[in-house]
């Protein structure tokens, strides 16, 4: 597994309004979505190409393509649907398939509530898109579950993480092809499992809160 943390001068710009408790709704979704086309552009570095013969008004040249199947893009329901759009400007071509996983607030457990994928995903090249790596739990049933189906990559963007999440990942997934894009690596969770400093609940942030 692999983290890569993006240092950029306008994701840390627009990070700290995401934080900040006064951003109201509509700033957080746009700032959200503008976020992720930056982490992705990283997070696609190694997106799967291939040459393609084209002709320019000038001659016949050799450029590049995606290779198909094009990449999958799977958000984690709720908070990830936030950054769909975001990824979606930068690779148009991607199939997005959906994961709703939402967390035991006692146990902190995850659980699938939804699940819109292809059956086989064998070979696959898959983007996760998860805003919060808190405990590491959700993104570990996500990605056991996408490995299952047979994915052969997965690329994970978050805007945050907090190290006790990534330390678990970083065991549990220490050989796989894994790759977790992020905005910012925090200090720590809190007793809720929050994330510190972070941002407060992504989803209640994103869409308001639902009970
Ligand atoms: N999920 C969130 O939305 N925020 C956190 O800080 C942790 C998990």
């Amino acid at each position: 597994m692999r983290v890569l943390v993006v240092d950029h001068p306008l994701v840390a710009h627009k990070l700290t309004v995401l934080r900040d408790k006064d951003t109201p709704s509509p700033v957080f979704r746009q700032l959200t979505e503008e976020l992720v086309t930056l982490l992705a552009y990283e997070a696609t570095r190694n997106v799967r190409v291939e040459p393609v013969n084209i002709e320019t008004p000038v001659t016949a040249t050799v450029g590049t393509g995606l290779v198909k199947p094009t990449p999958l893009v799977v958000p984690i329901l709720r908070a990830g649907l936030g950054m769909l759009e975001g990824m979606t400007r930068l690779v148009p071509t991607a199939e997005v398939g959906f994961l709703g996983m939402a967390r035991n607030e006692e146990t902190l457990e995850a659980i699938t509530y939804a699940e819109r994928l292809p059956d086989d995903l064998t070979g696959r090249q898959v983007f996760v898109l998860d805003p919060m790596l808190a405990t590491g739990g959700t993104l570990r049933e996500a990605i056991k579950f996408l490995f299952q189906r047979g994915a052969a990559e997965i690329v994970c963007i978050c805007l945050l993480g907090a190290p006790e999440g990534l330390s678990i990942l970083e065991k549990e997934l220490a050989d796989a092809n894994v790759t977790i894009v992020l905005a910012s690596i925090d200090e720590r969770l809190d007793e809720k499992a929050y994330i510190v400093p972070g941002l407060g609940d992504a989803g209640d942030r994103l869409y308001g809160v639902v009970n």
